[in-house]
């Protein structure tokens, strides 16, 4: 395990007063978090694409909390000292304020989580703020908000034109004041980023596929490691094709064990003659 020190908010804030761009990945699992640790990213969003990344669905929507908080406990395992993110999923935060901060609650006391995020403009307002009322950090996330697809028309890039950009930049600093400590900006044009960079006060910025002007980058792991099988959105850049190197161990195995080249005497335990002769004596 990495010997670093834990990440805090301060240490947040340090980065984005010291023009240091900000690692985010998403993360699911334990040795994935351990593997990320090492690597000293400095934020995981145990996101609620974990429906689509590790369960196979079509949508978001499927991840329940209890699925949430059991994934997020394990990454916390694997990376004690990341900001660790829990994401609220589908209909945890909606339907009221005291549903939000109870869910918010679940991540703190049974994922040892540092923050929530959730999704949604000016209309969330009054979540963010109760949460953040309750002690506990929270990110906003505008733009492509993959719970809302049906209703934005698909995994495409928002505010595109003025009047939808507007919006998300006066959304911006509606979850702003309500408490957001960090923004999240999915699938913006680089652009609208900047306008909301600039109007930004004491608010982290943070870009997924909206350009190079926030505070920091966010990235699907699955995306990042060719790991996700359906499709790669154009955003996302493979660093490497974990996929490509997985496969190629697949196929080794399957020849192998076909071949009866595996497994080796190294990869068995033999028992010593004496035994295995008071063994059969027993058997008889
Ligand atoms: O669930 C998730 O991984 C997310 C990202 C798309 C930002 O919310």
């Amino acid at each position: 395990m990495s010997d670093r020190k834990k990440v805090t908010l301060p240490a947040l804030f340090k980065k984005v007063a010291d023009g240091v761009p900000i690692t985010w990945l998403t993360c699911y699992d334990y040795p994935t978090a351990y593997l990320q640790e090492e690597a000293g990213v400095d934020m995981i969003l145990v996101g609620d694409s974990l429906a689509m990344t590790m369960l196979g669905y079509d949508s978001t929507l499927p991840a329940t909390m209890d699925d949430m908080v059991r994934h997020t406990a394990a990454v916390r395992r694997g990376s004690p000292n990341a900001w660790l993110v829990g994401d609220m999923p589908y209909m945890t935060y909606q339907p009221s304020v005291e549903t939000a901060i109870r869910n918010a609650g679940r991540f703190m006391a049974e994922c040892g989580c540092d923050a929530v995020k959730l999704e949604g403009g000016a209309e969330m307002a009054d979540r963010i703020a109760g949460i953040a009322r309750a002690g506990i950090p929270v990110i906003g996330h505008l733009g492509l908000t993959p719970q809302s697809v049906s209703a934005l028309g698909g995994f495409k890039l928002q505010g595109k034109g003025a009047a939808q950009a507007k919006k998300i930049v006066d959304d911006a600093k509606a979850l702003e004041e309500a408490g957001a400590f960090c923004i999240l900006l999915e699938l913006v044009p680089d652009r609208v980023c900047r306008i909301v960079m600039e109007r930004a006060g004491h608010c982290i910025i943070m870009s997924l596929g909206s350009g190079p002007h926030a505070h920091g980058q966010l990235l699907i792991y699955h995306d990042a490691f060719a790991l996700y099988p359906k499709f790669k959105p154009r955003m996302a850049k493979v660093f490497a094709d974990a996929g490509a190197v997985i496969r190629q161990g697949l196929a080794g195995y399957v020849k192998e064990v076909t071949e009866r080249t595996f497994p080796q005497p190294e990869n068995w335990f033999g028992m010593p003659d004496e035994e295995y002769a008071e063994l059969l004596k027993l058997l008889k």
